[in-house]
């Protein structure tokens, strides 16, 4: 770790002795203190549930900074990777640290694509669900089921265990969404077709059937290829600290993997690409563009608990630079599939409009984030809503899978386990 000269000074106003704590610098952003060795010395823990203020680990993976609205992954703006690169390319960036050579990528995109067929027998697990399941639940269960499949990738410690782990849970993520997909409907599942790309692939398991050819519109599988760069790491974010979290105890991968899922389901994460266009439809409904001022004013209403999904976050109080790309995104899909006219998209930046100019928004620096038109770009491709969070499960993946990796390879790490403010009953007996 990279020592600052400045040192932090601890003073206690009860007269008990002041105490020095190091500084560590990152290569940029801001710098922390060091507080492992507070509770030995001072007999006090330190209290930030929401993590408003803590660095949880070391990481060289991603980095964001929130006023400007910048995002690197591996140091490179995520602006540059959506335009010069492929999902897979950014996969093999986020898991080894360099974007590929040729040779590398050449090997690294067959080596994905030899692995997404699933254990035939998970055809049968699924069937255990009912049909009107949420993907999400499926999803849940499906990738933590993978351990029961793969016996022979589940030591974490390993260090091939992890590596084909992480090659067969990026390979088989858009398969295990598609078949979830497929079942509800109640139409066969398709196996995948090796010598398409990787969203290619997903878009004919999704929408291909055995009963002709499929042919893929190369601006959706661009589009959707976008939709997983943007998605496929955002730093300490909830999903990730419980993947890291789950994995610090040396469970297998797929298991810490399906936590990461479960986590991101939450409308305040992951879900809120359903919850935003489940708003804009309720508004639709509600009259449309005609009704965004009522709806603002909802918005704005303390005693309400009405919020404006798809805007605001934890570390961009500047604009999501991913809700600028898929805006973009969103234009040429809408271009291309002739629905520029489509409601929900001028109702989307109505909404956008009034609340970039209005106090309450621009007070609390509050701007669109990444699930603001996501949403709107996958429902256009024809991806049902119910599935959304299901797509940003298996972006996701890759970034989860770097960071538990990242962890895991720290010979310093230490199994997660934080402390408490005890606010409960003292000791007392029972009568
Ligand atoms: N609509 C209306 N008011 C909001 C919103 C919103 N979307 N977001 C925050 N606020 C207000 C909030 O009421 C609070 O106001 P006050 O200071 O008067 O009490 C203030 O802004 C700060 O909000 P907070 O909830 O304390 O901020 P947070 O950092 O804990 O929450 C958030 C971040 C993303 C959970 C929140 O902005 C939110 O609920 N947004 C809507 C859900 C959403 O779009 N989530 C996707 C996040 S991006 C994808 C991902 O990373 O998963």
């Amino acid at each position: 770790m990279n020592v600052s000269d400045t040192k932090a000074n601890l003073s206690f106003s009860n007269g008990s002795p002041d105490v020095e704590l190091p500084i560590y610098k990152g290569t940029i952003g801001p710098d922390v203190i060091d507080i492992r060795k507070l509770y030995a010395q001072t007999d006090m823990f330190t209290f930030d549930p929401g993590f408003m203020s803590t660095a949880a680990c070391e990481s060289s993976i991603t980095y964001i900074d929130g006023d400007k609205g910048e995002l690197l992954y591996r140091g490179y703006p995520i602006e540059q990777l959506a335009e010069k690169c492929d999902y897979l390319d950014t996969c093999y960036l986020l898991l080894k640290g360099e974007l590929p050579d040729a040779n590398q990528r050449e090997d690294f995109h067959k080596l994905v694509t030899q692995h997404t067929m699933v254990n035939e027998q998970m055809q049968f697990f699924l069937r255990g669900f009912r049909r009107d399941a949420h993907p999400m639940a499926v999803l849940t269960g499906l990738v933590g089921g993978m351990s029961a499949f793969y016996h022979d990738s589940t030591d974490i410690h390993n260090p091939q265990h992890r590596e084909i782990s992480a090659i067969r849970l990026i390979a088989k993520m858009p398969t295990l969404v598609a078949m979830a997909y497929k079942y509800g409907l109640g139409q066969p599942y398709m196996y995948p077709q090796n010598n398409l790309s990787y969203a290619g692939n997903f878009l004919r398991m999704m929408f291909g059937t055995p009963c002709e050819e499929y042919q893929v519109n190369p601006v959706l599988e661009k589009a959707l290829d976008r939709i997983f760069i943007l998605h496929a790491d955002h730093e300490q974010n909830a999903s990730t600290s419980t993947v890291r979290l789950c994995g610090s105890s040396g469970t297998n991968p797929f298991a810490a993997i399906a936590a990461g899922v479960a986590c991101l389901w939450g409308p305040a994460h992951g879900g809120a690409n359903e919850a935003a266009l489940n708003m804009l439809e309720d508004i639709q409904a509600m009259g449309g563009v005609a009704k965004v001022g009522e709806f603002v004013a909802k918005v704005k209403d303390k005693n309400s608990s009405v919020r404006l999904m798809g805007f605001g976050h934890r570390v961009y109080k500047n604009y999501d630079p991913r809700a600028k790309l898929m805006q973009h995104t969103c234009n040429e899909v809408l271009a291309e599939l002739g629905l520029e006219k489509d409601p929900l998209f001028a109702l989307a930046k109505a909404l956008e409009k009034i609340a970039l100019e209005d106090d309450y928004f621009v007070q609390r620096k509050l701007y669109p984030n990444v699930d603001f038109y996501s949403g709107i770009v996958q429902r256009a491709i024809g991806i049902p809503v119910k599935l959304f969070t299901g797509i940003f499960a298996l972006a996701r993946t890759v970034g989860w899978i770097a960071q538990l990796n990242e962890m895991i390879g720290d010979p310093d790490y230490k199994i997660g386990r934080p402390r408490q403010l005890y606010i409960g009953s003292t000791r007392r007996d029972v009568a």
